[in-house]
Order: structure tokens, then sequence, then C-alpha cells
């Protein structure tokens, strides 16, 4: 008789072995991570990252933390309000390709795990995290984190792929992550799980309103969610 084999479906797992399997799946389509990004959301992930730093408003004076930081849009885009800017990621494929990118060596890119990031409490003027929140094995350790942080009048903010409330376009929004996602990571990673991975996340994630109640019992005030394209992407606001 065959051993038992448990069912692998891919990335995703909700057990301890979720960061493992995420930092692997970073590894693995790192050097495709900018392309695939650009074609799945049509361009548009540059503008919301834009309008998710400028709600940050960011300024010379400030220090920023951006975790999950990845190639390091988010990052750059902090540093270009003169901000002095920290980037911490768990992958080191997806770091050495920010590096890359940072011809002018703006940003300090560390590795590092956003659960448990080392540094001091009450340092940073602004604590950012876009698309890696729903990654984390426990969110509101994520959160905690950030907050701890974070100085007192600190923004705290996560931009990441929402739940449309409309039934009929949460319905679309969901097919298309779900069948449509996958077939960019088959064709340029030829690993269609890597991307049928963002569905299965987004499944588990409480999205923005979890996010928004778990910053309210942390304490955080002015606390509020901005949608984009009917809560297809969020982004969750507090202050410390
Ligand atoms: C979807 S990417 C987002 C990258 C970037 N922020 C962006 O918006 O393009 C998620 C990133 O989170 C990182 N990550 C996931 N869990 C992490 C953890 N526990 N600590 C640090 N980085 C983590 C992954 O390595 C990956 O680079």
């Amino acid at each position: 008789m065959l051993p038992f084999v448990p069912m692998v479906k891919g990335y995703f797992a909700d057990d301890a072995t979720r960061a493992e399997r995420v930092q692997k799946l970073f590894d693995t389509i790192a050097p495709r991570y900018d392309l695939i990004n650009n074609l799945q959301s049509f361009g548009l992930h540059h503008h919301w990252k834009r309008r998710f730093v400028a709600l940050a408003n960011p300024n010379v004076e400030d220090h920023a933390l951006d975790l999950c930081c990845g190639t390091g849009d988010v990052s750059f885009a902090l540093a270009d309000s003169g901000t002095q800017v920290t980037g911490l990621d768990f992958s080191q494929v997806m770091l050495d390709y920010a590096k890359v990118r940072d011809e002018l060596t703006r940003v300090t890119f560390q590795r590092g795990d956003a659960l448990a990031t080392g540094f001091p409490d009450n340092h940073f003027e602004i604590v950012t995290i876009a698309y890696g929140l729903r990654n984390l094995a426990d969110f509101e350790g994520g959160l905690r984190e950030m907050y701890r942080v974070a100085k007192p009048g600190g923004r705290i903010m996560v931009l990441d792929f929402g739940k449309p409330s409309f039934a009929p376009w949460r319905w679309a929004y969901f097919t298309y992550l779900k069948w449509m996602v996958p077939v960019f990571g088959k064709i340029f990673c030829r690993d269609a799980p890597a991307y049928a991975y963002i569905h299965e996340s987004l499944e588990h994630y409480p999205a923005q309103d979890g996010v928004d109640q778990m910053l309210r019992n942390l304490g955080c005030h002015n606390v509020a969610i901005h949608r984009i394209l009917g809560s297809a992407m969020t982004i969750n606001y507090g202050v410390k």
C-alpha cells in the first residue's frame, strides 16, 4: 500500500509551513515579479502605489519603514519625497532585485521578518505594508509590530487586494484572480500555482473591514478605508 502523501495544493498553507512556502514563492517569482504585476493590473498598480504613498504624506524629516518591500516600488516612491526609508523583506532574491533598481542607493534594504523586525519601539513616522499583510502567518501580529515601531502620531498603512461588497463585481473580480491570473504565472514563470496563490490567500484574509477593526483594536485613531475600483484594492489607514 502506498504511504499517505498530503496533497500540496500550491504555495498557500494555513499552518506552520506558511512563512516557508511564501518565502519560496517569492524567491521563485522574483525575476518576473515586476513584469507580471504590470500585466495582471494593466499597469494600474503604479497608480495605486502612488496614491498609497501620497496618503502617507512623507516629508524630508520622516523615517519610513516599508515592510514586505519586495522589489521596492513603495520604498522608492517614499524616498522620492526625501524621506529616509528602510525596506524590509524576508526574500533575499526580491531584495537583490530591489537593490539593482536602487541606482542612487536611496533606500536601506535589509532582510528580516515583518512579524519581528527588531526595530525599537516608537521609531518611524510612517510604517507601510503593500501586498504584504495578506502573506503573513499572523495578520494581527503584523499590525501589532507596525504599531509598536510607529512613533505616536505615526501613520500605519496597508495596501492590498480587497473584497468588493457588490456581489456581481466581487464575482467577476474573484473569477479573474482565480482563473486568469494563474495563466500569467503559467506563461511567464511556468508556475501557475504561484499566481493561484493570490486568490487562495485573499480567501483567508480579513481584507479591508477586518484590518480596519484590528487597527481600531490596537488603539489607532483617524482610522479609515480608502477604496479603489469598488474595493478591488483597498488602503487601510490609521494613526498611532
Ligand atoms: C506581493 S510582494 C509585495 C512587494 C511590494 N511591497 C510591492 O507592493 O510590490 C510580498 C512580499 O512580502 C514578502 N514577505 C512575505 N512575508 C514576509 C515576512 N513575514 N517578512 C518579511 N517579508 C515578507 C515577500 O518576500 C514578498 O517580497
